[in-house]
């Protein structure tokens, strides 16, 4: 993990370092501003004009960019995968509803953990705070006597004319979390 940690971490670096020389060519040039801005400049916009409460160091500034690396690459990938995968043995079906289909069945994070900030009772059950909760996305998902008829087989059309989505409220498909926490990435994935 270290080594890992180390090779990523000059990876972060270097990824960096670009767009600060980048940065200075353009200013130099006389040229306030790069006609986009991307992820890393909006990080150091920050950095440099100092308007956050807080001071963004440069380490918190390659955790940020790691978890956004992190959160969007393995899950993209594997939803692809298994799209891919399930539009070959079910050719035919609707696109948007095997999307759907495929982010309920083979959701890619199955476990979405929470702090509790309170005490608090959940169906009969004492919870303390600062309890450790895991809620099970995948199993809630296919869970025959919450919804799903024939739970384990791919049908893209129950979701065809059906009023659950994605968006957090319907606790049985949440396959992006749900709250504040929720994945901030959905637009992207969308596109
Ligand atoms: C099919 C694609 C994706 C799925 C299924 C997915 C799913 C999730 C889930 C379940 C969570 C935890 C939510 C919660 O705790 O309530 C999460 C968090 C997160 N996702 Fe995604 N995600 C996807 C793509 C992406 C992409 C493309 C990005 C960014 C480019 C991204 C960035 C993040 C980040 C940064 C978090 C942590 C948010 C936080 O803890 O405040 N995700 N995602």
């Amino acid at each position: 993990m270290r080594k890992m940690q180390s090779k990523i971490g000059k990876i972060l670096d270097s990824i960096i370092n670009d767009h600060k020389v980048q940065r200075s060519k353009e200013f130099t040039m006389g040229n306030d501003k790069k006609e986009e801005d991307d992820f890393v400049d909006m990080l150091l916009n920050h950095q440099e004009s100092n308007k956050l409460e807080f001071n963004l160091t440069t380490n918190q500034m390659k955790d940020v960019i790691l978890d956004i690396i992190g959160g969007g690459s393995e899950t993209s990938a594997t939803t692809l995968e298994w799209v891919m995968s399930e539009l070959l043995r079910n050719p035919g079906v609707m696109e948007r509803a095997q999307a759907e289909e495929t982010r309920q069945l083979r959701t890619p994070s199955p476990l979405i953990a929470r702090e509790s900030r309170d005490r608090c009772q959940i169906s009969g059950y004492e919870l303390p705070i600062k309890s450790k909760v895991i809620i099970n996305e995948w199993a809630l998902g296919r869970d025959p006597e919450s919804w799903r008829v024939d739970a384990e087989s791919f049908e893209p059309e129950r979701f065809l004319g059906s009023s659950i989505d994605f968006k957090g409220f319907d606790f049985e498909y949440i396959p992006f979390g749900s709250g504040s926490r929720m994945c901030p990435g959905i637009s992207l994935v969308l596109r």
